[in-house]
């Protein structure tokens, strides 16, 4: 192919080899997430533009430099969603969830796309697994929420998993904060890297997130918001740690964590993984609670997190996943047999049956080699005069006469235990 016409740069293909880990992914979460009562939600690819900006924030790296976005037909302006929290909330507004019995849990697999520069495990378009609880501000909800994600990763045998927490306060405690930390990093301003610098009042505590030997210096004695919360969020984070603790899930108090998302108050977590290189974050959230308001609707409080699908492929051990079981593979003996295979094969998967047929006129020896390779139970060899039942596990064959619905009977109960 033709550079032009590769995939995009910090894309790639699912390929066939490929579907059965992520199905792996996908069916775990599933199972773990809707047992804990979290019901699927899908949301467009595409939203209002002003939607991320209002929801994910104007200072933030995402939407300042990583969007997506262009106009439509009709000069609206769209971007590609590059998180899903932001969508999820602006849905639960326009439904009316607030109706439901509170907290309305949910959960998403989707792509999302942000233009970052491309290397291992940092892509252009790139899969989450994601839950959503909104309309509690209870710490068991931020408790659930974490201890779900620490269950997923264990499941997905994700390896060297760490979690950090820690909490951002409320609205009013960090801009106090903000405030001091401000006044701190003008003090050290020269010390600082010019593009923290720059940002000292737009977004000071992006400097905690730096890797400027002389920024990581400043930072290191820099106040800390965790000794600015209020006696309520104070209250609140013990809460979800004992909780933690009673789940007997290990975490790290961070002081110093940052998430490159506006949003958050309060609970505030990560989880990294070792066995990954520069680009460690499998899966991080937080609370919420400003961020429906932000949007215009009632003051509703929120947490949850959303986990990179090829961050936790990536830092999982790769697995042989079984192949989907082939029941029956319909040969047929000469061409004149093509149209009795065919409607045989037509009639063995009405009745439920994995069936795969002859598809490019081998020889009848070749079609047995492409039975094998397709590790099918049985082969059904269709000749004019009658039909040949192969048992490919004990090696017996029978003959089976003409009759489609008697070959479905035999291999539907051969297919149970004891073979034909
Ligand atoms: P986030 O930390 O931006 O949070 O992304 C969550 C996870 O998505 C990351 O930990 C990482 O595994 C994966 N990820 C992010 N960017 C990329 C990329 N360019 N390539 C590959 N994987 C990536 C959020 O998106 C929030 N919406 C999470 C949340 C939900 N907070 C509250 N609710």
């Amino acid at each position: 192919v033709s550079a032009s016409l590769q995939a995009p740069r910090g894309t790639f293909d699912v390929l066939p080899q490929d579907a059965a880990a992520r199905r792996h992914v996908e069916s775990t979460a599933r199972r773990l997430l809707e047992g804990a009562g979290y019901e699927r939600i899908e949301t467009p690819a595409f939203e209002a533009t002003e939607l991320f900006a209002r929801g994910v924030g104007e200072s933030t790296d995402i939407v300042q430099k990583e969007m997506y976005t262009f106009q439509d037909g009709a000069s609206r302006s769209l971007t590609l969603r590059p998180e899903g929290t932001a969508p999820v909330c602006r849905a639960y507004l326009e439904h009316g969830m607030h109706k439901l019995p509170q907290p309305v849990k949910l959960w998403y697999l989707s792509s999302f796309f942000r233009y970052e520069r491309a290397q291992a495990g940092r892509y252009r378009q790139f899969w989450q697994v994601g839950v959503e609880a909104i309309g509690s501000a209870d710490p068991a909800v931020d408790a659930e929420v974490i201890v779900l994600l620490h269950m997923l990763l264990a499941e997905l045998e994700v390896r060297d998993v760490r979690l950090r927490l820690a909490s951002l306060g409320t609205p009013a405690s960090r801009a106090a904060y903000r405030e001091e930390l401000k006044a701190y990093l003008h003090t050290h301003a020269e010390q600082l890297s010019p593009e923290v610098r720059e940002r000292i009042d737009l977004n000071p505590l992006r400097a905690f997130d730096a890797d400027h030997p002389g920024t990581r210096e400043v930072m290191a004695a820099a106040p800390r918001l965790l000794d600015h919360l209020d006696a309520e969020d104070l209250d609140h984070f013990a809460a979800v740690r004992a909780m933690l603790d009673a789940a007997g899930v290990a975490y790290e108090v961070d002081s110093a964590l940052v998430r490159g998302l506006d949003y958050y108050t309060r609970t505030l977590f990560e989880f990294t993984s070792d066995a990954l290189g520069a680009q460690s974050g499998v899966g991080g959230g937080g609370r919420y609670d400003g961020l429906i308001e932000q949007l215009g609707g009632a003051p509703t409080p929120g947490v949850g997190w959303a986990a990179g699908i090829e961050r936790m492929l990536l830092a999982a051990d790769a697995r042989p996943h079984p192949a989907i079981p082939v029941d029956l593979f319909v040969a047929r003996d000469g061409d004149g047999a093509a149209v009795a295979a065919f409607a045989l094969a037509h009639r063995a998967r009405g009745a439920q049956l994995n069936v795969q047929m002859e598809l490019a006129g081998r020889s009848l020896k070749g079609q047995l080699k492409q039975a094998d390779r397709a590790r099918a139970r049985y082969v059904a060899v269709v000749g004019e005069a009658g039909t040949v039942l192969k048992d490919m596990q004990i090696g017996e064959q029978e003959d089976v006469g003409t009759d489609a619905d008697a070959v479905v009977a035999r291999v539907l109960r051969g297919r149970g235990p004891g073979g034909l």
